[in-house]
């Protein structure tokens, strides 16, 4: 079944946990998708993971909306979430709502995410008027890497811990469906998670999230330049791709590959007369 904002504003009244993944094109979102999970996001992690840059904030609207568009053509049943690229939402009220609403008319995304306590509050209100879903993101929020001096864990001081709190209370009383909260002590993410009434998406906030969330390279061992702690590895897929690609160039290099039935036939009448 499609799932909405409602199936994530229902699972956090019934206690049901959501599931989310992030995916960057056609075919890893119908995989994905295949699974169950309640939304995909399509991250501007993919500057990372995808595009190979050392962080998210050279990723653009266009790197955006053209992979948005391939994981929504992918997706039957999850939501699927376009994240607001670094400058997309910052310069003007004008801006955000105007980028968020190409996520959905050019990109078929159903909602956006932005990264931001209350000082986003004003675009998530905007967007929201103009009746597209927003998901909040607090703790460590990666466009903002320069100004934590890195990737580093959020919230572990009292004015830090406090802030998250009224930072969420904010994006809620704002109008958004669902906060992401990334990198921050798990005791901080069930205090946040018990004061709001939409759900909380953890990604290294502990088990008291209302759901959670992660990237598909870090959960299948396919990305070597970071390892977060939080990413659990839940299958090798790795290893298998290596193995994968080295036995092709073994069997390409010792002539076992492509065998008869990998080949195309052609009658022998007319090959006789090619030459
Ligand atoms: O860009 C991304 O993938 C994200 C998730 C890690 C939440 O923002």
């Amino acid at each position: 079944m499609k799932n909405s904002i409602l199936t994530f504003i229902s699972a956090k009244k019934s206690g049901k946990k959501l599931t989310m993944l992030t995916a960057y094109d056609y075919s890893m979102a119908k995989l994905i998708d295949e699974c169950g999970v309640n939304g995909i996001l399509v991250g501007d992690s993919l500057g990372m993971v995808c595009l190979g840059y050392k962080d998210t904030l050279s990723v653009t609207m266009d790197d955006m909306i053209h992979h948005t568009k391939a994981v929504a053509r992918g997706t039957t049943n999850a939501l699927v979430i376009g994240d607001m690229p670094f400058m997309s939402y910052q310069t003007s009220l004008y801006d955000a709502v105007k980028n968020a609403g190409r996520f959905v008319q050019e990109a078929g995304a159903q909602a956006v995410k932005l990264e931001g306590g209350a000082i986003v509050c004003p675009q998530i209100q905007a967007i929201v008027d103009a009746q597209i879903p927003v998901m909040g993101h607090i703790g460590l929020t990666p466009q903002s890497v320069n100004m934590f001096g890195g990737f580093k864990v959020q919230g572990k001081d009292m004015i830090h811990a406090k802030k998250l709190i009224e930072d969420a209370k904010k994006i809620e009383a704002a109008g958004a469906f669902a906060i992401v909260l990334e990198c921050i002590p798990s005791k901080l993410a069930d205090i946040i998670s018990k004061e709001i009434s939409i759900p909380t998406i953890g990604i290294g906030a502990g088990g008291g999230c209302d759901g959670q969330i992660l990237v598909y390279q870090d959960m299948l061992n396919m990305f070597s330049d970071l390892k977060p702690k939080f990413a659990k590895n839940f299958a090798n897929v790795g290893d298998l791709m290596r193995d994968g690609f080295k036995s092709y160039v073994k069997e390409v290099t010792e002539g076992t590959f492509p065998s008869i039935e990998h080949c195309f036939k052609i009658d022998d009448e007319i090959l006789n007369k090619l030459y």
